[in-house]
């Protein structure tokens, strides 16, 4: 029975004020000992949002392949870690958009981040004009195939399927479309690691809201959800929280 994670990522905004948000979240997490929390926060208040919110997960967005050298302006995975992060996002399909980041470069990333002891969250997701290729799900194959470090379980890492036309649009694909795609996902990562791949957390992104998190979250194969805008404020991300949890206890969750 894999344990649900309900993680949020609060890309390029927040500020130290707006960590008291993160300490209603951290309140509400340290009430829901049956769903995991995490918050993935930008680099700067790493620190301080482990200071001050017990009881969730504080990450990174990002971390360089390399473990150290000539790359201005760029983190490694040790140095997120010494700042207090538990995990890292990866393969953000900004960051494969805007820094033209390859299934190779996520790849490095990923094995960097595990060996500094961080869990990671890899994500993939097809375009809109992928989709209506009929290609989403031979895209998604491909970006697994091609970004999975060589050797993982689901002890550190977790799948965050995150179709790019969805993520910032309020727009969502249908439960049945996201319980395909999580299923190939899972057939994909059973064909390398077998049996073991059932321990791995899939997790849904895009346009989650307290309105769809109960429907996503209670899809086959969706064991989680990553949330952007919904993740910034408290009044927004604690129902998520919480239909997670009820999902989880065997209550109803809407
Ligand atoms: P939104 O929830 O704002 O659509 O963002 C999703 C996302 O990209 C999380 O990583």
């Amino acid at each position: 029975m894999r344990r649900k994670l309900v993680a949020g990522n609060w890309k390029m905004n927040g500020s130290l004020a707006a960590l008291v948000e993160l300490d209603a979240i951290a309140g509400a997490a340290s009430r829901t000992p049956t769903v995991d929390v995490a918050m993935a926060v930008p680099a700067t208040l790493i620190a301080p949002a482990v200071a001050r919110a017990l009881g969730l997960m504080v990450g990174a967005q990002d971390v360089h392949g390399a473990p150290s050298g000539p790359h201005t302006g760029c983190l490694s995975a040790a140095m997120v870690r010494e700042a207090g992060a538990r995990f890292t996002i990866v393969g953000h399909s900004e960051r494969r958009a805007d820094q033209g980041e390859t299934d190779a470069d996520v790849r490095a990333k990923a094995a960097r981040g595990h060996e500094q002891g961080l869990s990671i969250i890899l994500c993939v997701g097809e375009t809109l004009a992928q989709r209506e290729a009929g290609r989403a799900e031979a895209v998604v194959t491909a970006q697994l195939n091609g970004s999975l470090p060589e050797v993982f379980d689901g002890a550190w890492l977790s799948i965050a399927y995150e179709p790019v036309w969805a993520i910032g649009t309020g727009r969502v694909p249908s439960v049945g479309d996201v319980a395909a795609m999580h299923a190939t996902i899972r057939a994909t990562l059973a064909t390398g690691i077998g049996q073991r791949a059932s321990a791995v957390r899939i997790l849904y992104g895009g346009s989650v809201t307290p309105n769809n998190a109960a429907d996503l979250l209670m899809t086959d194969n969706v064991d989680g959800a990553l949330v952007g805008g919904a993740s910034l404020t408290a009044g927004s991300f604690m129902p998520i929280i919480a239909a997670a949890a009820a999902i989880s206890e065997g209550r109803p969750a809407k």
